[in-house]
């Protein structure tokens, strides 16, 4: 949770909300983009048994988390419900359930308020979420042309960002798996916990990426994304580790993993992180930009952030990684973006936003 700092305040006051997929958070911002609170809270123990997101069960833990969630926000922002000047929540992507809980209670808050209402679209928030700064700093102004890195458990996206955001083009996606999805899978397989992503990362550096070598997946000529295949060579690789009579299962998460186990995990990463980077590079080598701004979930990752700023520093790009507390889902994200729709003088109607499980960009 962050708190909130003692200094003036600027208007608007704005109440995020967002509950796309199995985090419930509820954020604060002011008009400076200051972060006065932001609170997620994790759903992660109710849906532990069944190895993954149950849609029904997410629901019910939205609307049951919400009150908590809510009230918690405001304390630690130092606001009353009734100063909030406008109120902004996800409409998409993500489970169709699951959003309705957070934008049916936006839309009834700026109704009964009488503010300006915004139906924010996920991954648009994850996109501008590098810009955000933290402990109730002012958020810097959003760079007018930059390249975005999405990469989080249900997308990996290239986008070319113009105007400062006036116009979005998608230049690249995943084909198959997203990148944090794939860390989850291979996080099952040895034993961990969904999501067992960050977890992975934290083991791989235990290990040395060149005594497991594995293949950066290309798509050919385009800046497409591809992770299933490797996904596929390290749950076999996994599989050869077990019937050689290594230990290719953790007890618990904990437990410190083999030597060859490790060097696994750290090729798996390697090519991963590797894949983004051939991307990233080969962008950049086409049509060069100034600014990357690198975002979401999986954006967390210890070698993908080490490799870009490499990267970055050597071509001259200005990196803009997402701060650690922004990586994953949260609402500060979903204020900070109706924040800038909001300067363009946008808004949506409270009474006709609708909720769209799948939504391009
Ligand atoms: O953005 P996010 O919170 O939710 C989605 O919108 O998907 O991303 C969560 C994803 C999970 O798949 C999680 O395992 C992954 O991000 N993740 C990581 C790391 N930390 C979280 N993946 C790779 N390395 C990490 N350090
Ligand atoms: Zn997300």
């Amino acid at each position: 949770m962050v708190a909130a700092p003692a200094v003036s305040l600027e208007k608007p006051l704005i109440l995020g909300i967002e509950t796309s997929c199995d985090d419930t958070a509820c954020a604060v911002l002011d008009g400076a983009g200051r972060v006065l609170a932001s609170v997620v809270s994790s759903q992660v123990e109710p849906h532990r048994p069944f190895g993954g997101v149950v849609p029904e069960i997410a629901s019910r833990e939205h609307l049951r988390n919400w009150p908590a969630v809510s009230a918690e926000t405001l304390t630690a922002a130092g606001i009353e419900l009734g100063e909030v000047d406008a109120v902004a929540a996800t409409r998409g992507p993500g489970l169709v359930g699951s959003l309705l809980v957070g934008l049916s209670l936006g839309k009834a808050i700026a109704y009964a308020l009488e503010v300006p209402f915004h139906a924010i679209h996920h991954m648009e928030a994850h996109l501008f979420s590098p810009f955000l700064r933290g402990q109730g700093l002012v958020a810097d102004p959003v760079a007018e042309d930059f390249v975005g890195l999405v990469v989080s458990g249900g997308h990996s996206l290239l986008l070319r960002v113009e105007g400062g955001g006036d116009r979005i083009d998608t230049l690249a996606q995943t084909r198959d798996d997203a990148m944090g999805e794939v860390f989850d899978k291979i996080g099952k397989r040895i034993g961990l916990a969904f999501p067992g992503g960050a977890r992975v990362d934290e083991l791989a550096e235990l290990g040395e990426a060149k005594a497991h070598p594995m293949p950066i997946a290309k798509c050919g000529d385009s800046l497409d994304f591809s992770f299933s295949g490797l996904k596929s060579r390290a749950l076999r690789d996994l599989d050869r580790l077990q019937e050689e009579g290594v230990r290719a299962r953790l007890q618990e998460p904990s437990e410190p993993p083999s030597g060859p186990l490790a060097d696994l995990l750290a090729g798996f990463r390697a090519a991963a992180v590797d894949q983004l980077l051939d991307r990233v590079a080969r962008l950049h080598k086409a049509s060069p930009f100034a600014v990357l701004a690198v975002s979401g979930g999986a954006a967390a990752n210890r070698l993908l952030r080490r490799s870009l700023e490499s990267w970055a520093a050597e071509e001259a790009v200005e990196l803009r990684l997402v701060d650690m507390q922004f990586c994953g889902d949260n609402a500060a994200m979903i204020a900070h973006t109706a924040l800038l729709r909001q300067r363009r003088g946008l808004s949506d109607d409270p009474r006709s936003a609708e909720a769209a499980g799948r939504l391009p960009i």
